[in-house]
């Protein structure tokens, strides 16, 4: 018996399994982190064909003839060390394409219900258990899992609930007649509930539900508050101020460390990049150069700020820098990186697609990673870049703002600096930031300084996982003390 107290996680993601971003290696991540400290969670994920593969021999741990309206099950298993409850609903889940979008990249059009459908499976574990089993915290992840508060109510269910906020800009919105169809409580759809301008919001359904809500960095925890930030919902988040909690990502240190990792010709101090970044540059057709060898690592999608860098592309290449970008998303900047390698050969490469061995290679040899966002809850590649000593070039944002220490003079003199960060949302600004990054670069006196601060900056979950432990803790006390 695990003396070890228990938790469910609600997620949509969970890596090593199924990934779309920084969800997925964040829910991933928090089981081995929070079990040193007293919790074990179990996270439940829908059962997506690639889930059901990978989990061998799973026990059937519960039965559901008729959740919302077609046969389910819920299957028990692990996974290098992640403990899963799975919703083996074929209905919803057993397709091809990606957990959001068909293989045309439209949203599938029942994805209301194919998570409506895993928050009601995850309130009946938590009013009935499986098998004896029964959490005494319940955790939300983003909009996916939104609905469970409302669920857990309704049945009865008096756990408490976390929401955690991975990104706002994603409201799981769906139409007013869907209440009845998704078996929604009728007083919810209300101001103070999940009614959003006269539709149902999932992700204000958690926001209005859950005890508490916790965000992925301090910083995001601030602007979500703003309505430049808000996305429509900081009116919301402004209610529930005394009950917002920002606590900052960490990443996986085991998976991303460059004295081990098998990805890269290993390195345990700046120097030993050199040999990394001749292969990076072989492997993107770049020449020698007379400046920084950038990376980026990133979906293109309009929050992450890559068309800004292509307008301020040139501060870079005129003083010799090159840019490395692998990245996979919106059409039309795929095309626009695609022609800005073309228009800028041996100095600008790119890669469309998603590579996780390539993405290690390219923090090993790159001198900085660029991460040039409007917005960023948390972001984890420039704490992949700090790792690896690729100094991190950062918007002035949400959890970049939290884990780049900007090299100014101060910073510079006392000799603290990770990296640089720039205005967010501003080509001129990040201009000047790559300007900044080659003169800095050519300073042989400097450069490997930042890079050897970058390395020694913590960027695991030692700082973190407490505090989502004490949260837990203090939750279940509360419950105990209420009843
Ligand atoms: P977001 O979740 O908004 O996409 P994060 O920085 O939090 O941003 O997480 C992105 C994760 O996905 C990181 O682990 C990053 O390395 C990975 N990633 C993104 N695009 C790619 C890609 N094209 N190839 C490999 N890994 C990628
Ligand atoms: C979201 C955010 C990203 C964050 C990740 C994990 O995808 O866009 O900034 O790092 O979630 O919390």
């Amino acid at each position: 018996m695990s003396a070890l107290r228990p938790v469910l996680a609600v997620a949509s993601e969970c890596a090593p399994l199924v990934k779309t971003g920084g969800l997925a290696d964040v829910v991933g991540a928090l089981p081995a982190a929070l079990a040193a400290q007293g919790w074990a969670i179990r996270t439940l994920l829908p059962g997506y064909r690639p889930v059901l593969k990978a989990v061998k021999r799973p026990r059937v741990a519960a039965d559901l003839p008729d959740l919302m309206g077609a046969p389910a099950r819920l299957l028990a298993g692990t996974v290098g060390g992640l403990d899963l409850l799975i919703l083996d609903a074929p209905a919803l889940y057993d397709r091809d394409g990606s957990p959001y979008l068909d293989a045309q990249g439209r949203d599938w059009p029942d994805n209301d219900a194919r998570f409506a459908a895993l928050d009601l499976a995850a309130a009946l574990i938590a009013a009935d258990g499986v098998k004896g089993w029964r959490p005494e915290v319940v955790h939300l992840h983003d909009w996916q899992a939104g609905f469970t508060p409302w669920f857990m109510r309704g049945l009865g269910a008096t756990q408490p609930s976390v929401m955690t906020i991975h990104n706002i800009a994603f409201h799981g919105l769906t139409g007013a007649d869907r209440l009845k169809p998704l078996g929604l409580p009728t007083d919810g759809f209300a101001m103070d509930g999940f009614e959003y301008y006269g539709h149902i919001s999932a992700l204000k359904a958690g926001l209005t539900g859950a005890r508490v809500i916790t965000t992925v960095s301090p910083t995001y925890a601030q602007e979500l508050a703003t309505e430049e930030f808000g996305m429509g919902l900081d009116g919301v988040i402004r209610a529930r101020g005394h009950d917002l909690l920002g606590i900052l990502n960490g990443i996986d240190t085991t998976a991303w460390d460059p004295t081990r990792d098998p990805a890269i010709r290993r390195f345990s101090a700046p120097g030993g990049k050199v040999a990394n970044k001749r292969a990076l540059r072989a492997e993107f057709g770049l020449s020698q150069a007379e400046g920084p060898l950038c990376v980026v690592v990133s979906r293109l999608s309009d929050q992450k700020g890559l068309d800004l860098l292509l307008a301020a592309l040139p501060a870079l290449t005129e003083r010799g820098g090159q840019l490395a970008l692998l990245g996979s998303g919106d059409r039309r900047l795929e095309n626009a990186w695609l022609n800005a390698a073309a228009a800028n050969p041996g100095h600008v490469g790119v890669r469309i697609g998603y590579d996780e061995g390539l993405s290690h290679r390219m923090f090993a040899g790159a001198d900085a990673v660029l991460v040039p966002s409007r917005f960023e809850p948390c972001g984890l590649t420039q704490m992949y870049g700090l790792r690896y000593g690729a100094v991190p070039v950062v918007a002035r944002t949400g959890g970049l703002a939290d884990t780049v220490i900007h090299a100014n003079a101060a910073a510079l003199a006392v000799g603290c600096a990770t990296g640089l960060t720039h205005r967010p949302g501003d080509a001129a600004a990040l201009a000047l930031a790559l300007t900044q990054l080659c003169a800095l670069w050519a300073d042989r006196a400097v450069f490997p300084r930042l890079q050897r601060n970058a390395m020694k900056h913590p960027v695991g979950w030692e700082a973190s996982a407490p505090r989502y432990a004490a949260l837990y803790d203090r939750l279940a006390q509360e419950r105990t003390e209420t009843r």
